[in-house]
């Protein structure tokens, strides 16, 4: 029974993998000319470590397949081109502007055929199911960004980071592609619905009130666990301090 049940399942999985290929189409509106540029700039300034073919090093993975998307997300947060190796690519200053972004975006979906940039129908999230996007985001996204997206650590010294700053684009593009220990949510998984119930939601929490008057960080039972230790102990020793003046 056991076999039979494995053997289907691979089967299943199988067919709806290709499923997931056959869905990812190529960028169209991607022109020949953004392709070139890109391919340019590619070569420049990245290709050092990603291989003058996008097949990956020894450095760095390939970049064969991941899309427009990966790309977009990689280049507008500034991860890449990525300064120094280490555990993680940090978010920092962006080094290109938004039309060399567009032409790397177009070179790397030229390559093969991935998730691709999301568009502005997807990214519209005004009649997405706000408490769909919190069960969404409880079940999938907390454990390592925190329940208040106020981000946390992940072992060997990398970490999930805080989603405040995030934009709709990031948030669906880091949703779609996984970047680094993050797993992929393929529209299989989560779909553009889905997302858009989980930017609303993400959206959501960064203007919602604290009816605590102050949140600690949000980051859950060890600050406030310490405030309580610390302030508890404090009102401890005053009472003590007082009781001791009144006997005297
Ligand atoms: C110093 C080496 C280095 C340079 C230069 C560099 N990268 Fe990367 N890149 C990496 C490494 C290492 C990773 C894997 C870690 C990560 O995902 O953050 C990566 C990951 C990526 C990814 C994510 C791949 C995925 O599977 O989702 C994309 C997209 C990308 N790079 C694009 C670029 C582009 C475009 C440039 C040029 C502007 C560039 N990189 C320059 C080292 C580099
Ligand atoms: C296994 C842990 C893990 C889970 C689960 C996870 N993420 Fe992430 N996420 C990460 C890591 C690690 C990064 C940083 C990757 C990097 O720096 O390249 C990240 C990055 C992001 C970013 C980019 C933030 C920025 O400032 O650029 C967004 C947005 C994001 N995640 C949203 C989500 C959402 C929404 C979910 C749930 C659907 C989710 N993540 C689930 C680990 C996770």
């Amino acid at each position: 029974m056991l076999l039979i049940v494995l053997a289907m399942l691979g089967v299943v999985y199988a067919a709806v993998g290709q499923a997931t290929t056959a869905d990812a189409a190529t960028d169209t509106a991607a022109t020949q000319a953004q392709v070139t540029a890109g391919h340019k700039l590619f070569q420049e300034g990245c290709s050092s470590c990603h291989g003058l073919g996008a097949q990956g090093t020894q450095n760095a993975p390939t970049l064969i397949g991941v899309g427009s998307a990966a790309a977009d997300f990689q280049l507008s947060t500034g991860r890449m081109p990525l300064a120094v190796p280490g555990v993680q690519a940090p978010e920092k200053k962006i080094q290109y502007n938004d039309t060399q972004i567009a032409a790397l975006a177009a070179f790397v979906a030229s390559l093969s055929p991935g998730p691709q940039i999301p568009t502005a129908k997807d990214l519209d999230y005004a009649g997405a199911d706000l408490a769909l996007g919190g069960q969404i985001f409880r079940t999938n996204c907390t454990q390592c960004h925190n329940f208040a997206g106020a981000g946390g650590a992940l072992s060997q010294g990398a970490y999930a980071p805080n989603l405040m700053s995030a934009s709709p684009q990031e948030i669906y593009e880091a949703m779609l592609t996984g970047p680094e220990n993050m797993p992929v949510f393929s529209d299989q998984t989560l779909t553009p619905s889905d997302k858009q119930a989980v930017i609303k939601f993400i959206e959501n929490i960064r203007t919602e009130p604290n009816p605590g008057g102050w949140s600690l960080g949000s980051v859950g039972p060890v600050s406030e666990g310490l405030f309580v230790w610390i302030g508890g102990l404090l009102a401890l020793i005053a009472a003590a301090v007082w009781i001791g003046a009144k006997v005297r």
